[in-house]
């Protein structure tokens, strides 16, 4: 597995493999993987010739006093998985090389940005959205993966993607949990022994509505009271939303329907976790 630290080998790697006739996935992570990045990875192996991950903790998407001093960063223990997975390149730049000195270049998907996470981390999604577009420019993938757990992002992406005509088809890939249901997150790690327990109420929340679908309520408003009742057996956790949208505007909608996204983001102690489902 070879790693890459700047754009420009990057790309002669990819074009390099497109011209041998290879079809290229790319894989944006910011590191501390997990089963959930893993499962990522099996899915561009599955569909691509050749496979790139980046590991890139993301400065212009972290808030002033968000967590990015902290996030956790654990490159050895990250390649050792990506090695074992059989990736190709692993895309490791420093932030000079993703935002070169006077960068002043960002890409804005307005709208969409303000909404959900983008509500409570202003700024989130074009920090987001400027990497993104950074790492396809640079790496031309011809499929590009990403997790439905971070839905908001996804409907961020696809607009960006279709907005720039950028060449790349968006794979989108389940959602991986705990036994316990919780979803996997990089974050879960800030979690103590109490917080973990208390951090199951998002997917018990999200259950609890899917059950009510399933006996046919449709009521966007009826549905968000389960999911809250549900929260408030935690007084601990903090809600941030839970709402009902449609998945391409993040809009809210009145009446769930196949395709709606019903999606939660909480507090437990200090740390923010979100969850989703996307009604079948
Ligand atoms: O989902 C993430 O890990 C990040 O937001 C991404 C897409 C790698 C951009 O930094």
């Amino acid at each position: 597995m070879r790693v890459i630290r700047t754009v420009g080998e990057l790309r002669e790697w990819s074009r390099a493999a497109r011209k041998a006739g290879q079809s290229v996935g790319l894989v944006p992570t910011m590191g501390a993987l997990h089963a959930g990045h893993i499962s990522l990875v099996r899915a561009a192996k599955v569909s691509c010739d050749v496979v790139a991950a980046s590991i890139f903790v993301n400065p212009t998407q972290f808030g002033p006093n968000e967590d990015f001093a902290r996030y956790p960063r654990t490159f050895d223990e990250d390649c050792a998985l990506l090695e074992a997975e059989g990736v190709d390149v692993v895309f490791a730049p420093d932030a000079e090389e993703i935002y070169p000195e006077g960068a002043a270049t960002f890409v804005e998907v307005t709208g969409l940005s303000e909404r959900l996470d983008g509500k409570s981390r202003p700024g989130h999604f074009r920090g987001v959205a400027t990497v993104v577009a950074k790492l396809f420019i640079a790496a031309e993938p011809d499929r590009a993966f990403f997790g439905q757990k971070d839905a908001a992002q996804v409907a961020v992406l696809r607009r960006t993607v279709a907005d720039l005509r950028l060449p790349v088809e968006l794979v989108v890939c389940p959602i991986v949990r705990e036994p316990d249901g919780l979803a996997l997150s990089s974050r879960n790690r800030y979690l103590s022994t109490e917080e973990r327990r208390q951090a199951r109420v998002l997917s018990r929340a999200l259950h609890a509505v899917e059950t009510q679908i399933a006996s046919g309520e449709r009521s966007a408003r009826a549905l968000i009271d389960v999911a809250v009742a549900e929260f408030s057996r935690e007084p601990q956790v903090g809600i941030d939303y839970v709402t009902a949208v449609d998945w391409a505007t993040l809009l809210p909608v009145e009446t769930v329907a196949s395709g709606t996204l019903f999606a939660v983001a909480a507090f437990v102690g200090t740390t923010r976790l979100i969850d989703n489902f996307v009604v079948a």
